[in-house]
């Protein structure tokens, strides 16, 4: 496979700005220039203001964004991101993958060191490479060196855990600053998505920004209109941690898992009687992040026990063979690619092939599976709207619109909530995936 130089960093050179080569003929330092940069969980981009006016960077060949993943390739020793990684992971190169990097922030994962290629890395290491990467390749772009980054940050990184979530913000602060940037400001991801998208209008009106991404669902509740500044009022943000990596892994858990022992069951070996699998395989294997973690010795030995175990150890035999192949994060891919695909459906099923498990195993997904699969997380998402709401002191009747955010907001799932909820307002579908961004360079 060719390797585009862009999208290739040394190992070695994570990290350290100091090996950066700009070329010096075109790169000046501007103290005024901020980068925006949208990390996202599933996807990030970058913008920077010029003259007023919002500059979205293509940061990859032709795009605006770029998957949020990596990829250690153990051939060539060097580490690839966004797209390249995704096509290295997906033409079966021998390396180690990993996604949905921001899910780990504030949590005990972000310190521990795991040997890759011969070395030792934690998720500082990882993130502020990837970082690296969007600051290395905006500087090549813009011939500006950026110092000062606007960052997105979700309204909670997670839900219910003040102490959790500081920890998060200082995990992200402290990886922007082992990428060189000298000042950091955070502002929240749907609030950056608001200045993005009001309109100032002939009369006020109130706007809800309804942000359902890879990782996180956030809310801003905004006022505008009939203003002579053009400014917004933020009236309210809320957040919860739930957003379509959530989607697929409550997906791969129904419709995947069971293939692979999920609901097995086991001979208990010191006495008589049977006991249910054990389940955290299960579920980290259906979490992007915890993938790469289900690849060890020991994980293996515990399945090939559990397969002793079985009743049923042809199921446990594909998990082993799933884990012995690495195809965890290929399976992941395939939930996420059933729920985009059954989200156009209805009762028509859609028949998926399950090679990655067994040659010639297919199982049906059907829309209303979806729905009705999905059914506690459309909870979760109308209490955290409501909560918005409710720290605004505002009844849903008072929305008139409604604007969509985020790749995960195309969800029926999610629309057919806020149409329950709103049914008055209008709705519209703002430029998903580069709305935050636009709003970050705007607050710059
Ligand atoms: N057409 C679609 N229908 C449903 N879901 C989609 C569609 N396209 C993308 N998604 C989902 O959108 C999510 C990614 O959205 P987005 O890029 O906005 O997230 P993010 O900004 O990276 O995450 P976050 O803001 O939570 O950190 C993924 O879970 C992806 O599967
Ligand atoms: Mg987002």
């Amino acid at each position: 496979m060719g390797k585009n130089n862009q999208n290739i960093v040394k190992p070695l050179a994570i990290c350290t700005t100091k090996l950066y080569k700009y070329p010096p003929h075109i790169v000046k330092v501007d103290k005024m220039a901020v980068l925006a940069i949208d990390f996202g969980t599933s996807n990030s981009s970058v913008a920077t203001l010029v003259d007023g006016e919002v500059r979205r960077i293509h940061i990859e060949a032709n795009s605006e964004t770029l998957p949020t993943s990596v990829f250690f390739d153990f051939d060539d020793n060097i580490m690839l991101f966004g797209t390249m990684a995704n096509q290295s992971l997906l033409n079966g190169a021998h390396g180690r993958y990993m996604r949905s990097l921001k899910s780990v922030l504030g949590t005990s994962l972000m310190a521990e060191k795991r040997m890759i290629i011969g070395k030792k890395y934690d998720f500082y290491d990882i993130i502020s490479s990837f970082l690296t990467q969007l600051k290395h390749r905006a500087e090549q772009s813009q011939g500006v060196i950026f110092d000062s980054v606007m960052s997105g940050r979700p309204v909670n990184f997670h839900s219910d855990d003040e102490a959790k979530n500081q920890r998060a913000e200082q995990d992200l602060r402290e990886c922007y600053l082992r990428a060189g940037f000298k000042t950091i400001n955070f502002m929240f991801e749907p609030e950056a998505a608001a200045f993005a998208c009001a309109k100032n209008t002939d009369r006020k009106s109130l706007g809800l920004i309804v942000d359902i991404g890879g990782g996180t669902s956030d809310y801003c509740l905004f006022e505008s209109g009939n203003n002579d500044t053009g400014k917004i009022n933020i009236l309210a943000s809320h957040g919860v941690r739930l957003g379509g990596t959530n989607f697929d892994k409550i997906l791969n858990l129904e419709y995947f898992m069971p293939f692979l022992g999920m609901h097995g069951q086991l001979q208990k070996i010191m006495s008589e009687g049977i006991v249910a699998a054990p389940q955290s395989i299960f579920h980290d294997l259906a979490t992007w992040e915890k993938i790469s973690f289900c690849y060890t010795p020991e994980l293996k030995n515990t399945v090939r026990e559990l397969e002793r175990q079985a009743f049923e150890p042809l199921l446990f035999k594909r998990l082993a063979n799933l884990i012995e192949h690495r195809n965890g994060h290929e399976l992941a891919f395939l939930a996420e690619k059933t729920k985009i695909s059954a989200n156009e459906l209805g009762e028509e099923v859609a028949k998926i092939d399950l090679g990655l498990i067994e040659t010639g195993l297919y199982v049906g997904v059907t829309g209303d599976d979806l729905q009705r699969i999905m059914a506690d997380a459309c909870t979760t998402l109308k209490t955290s709207v409501l909560a918005t709401l409710s720290q605004a002191g505002c009844q849903p009747n008072q929305v008139d619109e409604v604007i969509y955010v985020g790749g995960s907001s195309q969800m029926r799932l999610v629309q057919n909530q806020m149409r329950q909820l709103f049914p008055q307002a209008k709705f519209k579908l703002s430029s998903v995936f580069t709305a935050v961004v636009d709003g970050l360079a705007l607050g710059s």
